[in-house]
């Protein structure tokens, strides 16, 4: 079992056995504080930002048919386009405090940043979870934090895929900006490393894709193992609490 596993918490509160528990031993009910205030604050800030930029971002690759009417009294591609940069801006500045929390935070904070691949133990770990998710394992183990797979999950596809959309998206920013921009200078060196302009709206679009990939997973596993697991998940991200549901240690 990893350090993230529960070995001897203390119980947060004991309450007496349910009524038709015939040895009427004491159930013990233990909750860890896990997720601080300011990480669980990102987490659903950021949900908002990728829903709004996947959205809009859709229909910048895909725009609405011709508008009615004369086309100066239209602005509709201006609002969307308006609510992509905004969303980017946001998401950005909240990945960069995020960034910060794993230094100051607690040691939860940091599992999104560092993977214990030196670990031996992990990838077994990494493995039986693997085969939980496909129905091949009886038993999940418990965590505090982060199960191994949801932690490699959220590295690869979350960490890597914003960190490049954030990139390509301000190369293209500073397109529209002006050569002269600080979002050109900063980002423009990847218009040519990627070829041209319209290599780095391809790309850019298609880590749309890559990133809805994780976020459908994400929610069905949470989901899932909210019902499945052994401790609370969903709650958890909103309250910080992991709840655990039964009494063993591993
Ligand atoms: C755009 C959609 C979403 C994105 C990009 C996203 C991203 C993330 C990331 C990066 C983490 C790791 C947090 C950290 O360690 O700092 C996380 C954790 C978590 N997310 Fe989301 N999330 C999304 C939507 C949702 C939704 C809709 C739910 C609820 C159904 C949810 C439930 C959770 C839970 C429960 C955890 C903690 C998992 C655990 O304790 O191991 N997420 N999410
Ligand atoms: C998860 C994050 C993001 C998603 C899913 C996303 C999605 C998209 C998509 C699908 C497009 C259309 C590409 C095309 O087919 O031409 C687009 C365009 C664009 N995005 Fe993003 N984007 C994200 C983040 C950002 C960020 C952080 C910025 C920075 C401000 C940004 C700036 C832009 C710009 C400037 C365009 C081109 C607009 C135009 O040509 O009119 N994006 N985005």
């Amino acid at each position: 079992m990893s350090e993230q596993s529960v070995k001897a918490e203390q119980p947060a509160a004991t309450v007496p056995a349910a009524e038709g528990d015939s040895d009427m031993l004491v159930r013990r009910q233990t909750a860890v504080y896990v997720y601080e205030a300011p990480l669980r604050l990102w987490h659903w800030i950021t949900v908002a930002c990728i829903t709004v930029l996947c959205i809009t971002g859709y229909f910048i690759g895909s725009p609405l048919p011709t508008m009615p009417g004369e086309a100066s009294d239209n602005f509709l591609m201006g609002y969307i386009r308006f609510a992509h940069f905004a969303a980017g801006y946001i998401v950005t500045i909240a990945f960069i405090g995020r960034i910060y929390w794993a230094f100051v935070g607690n040691s939860h904070a940091r599992e999104l940043f560092i993977l214990p691949i030196t670990k031996k133990s992990w990838y077994k770990e990494l493995w039986h979870e693997m085969r939980w998710y496909m129905f091949l394992e009886k038993t999940p183990k418990k965590y505090i934090g982060h199960n191994p797979m949801g932690q490699s999950a959220m590295f690869v596809f979350f960490v890597l895929g914003l960190t490049f959309m954030i990139f390509t998206g301000f190369a293209l920013y500073g397109e529209g900006l002006g050569y002269d921009s600080w979002a050109s200078q900063m980002f423009g060196w990847i218009i040519p490393l990627m070829g041209q302009s319209q290599d780095v709206h391809t790309w850019h679009h298609l880590g749309m894709w890559y990133i809805i990939l994780f976020i459908m997973s994400h929610i069905y596993v949470a989901v899932r193992e909210d019902i499945m697991s052994r401790q609370s998940l969903i709650s958890t991200m909103v309250g910080g609490w992991r709840m655990f549901k039964d009494d063993r240690p591993d």
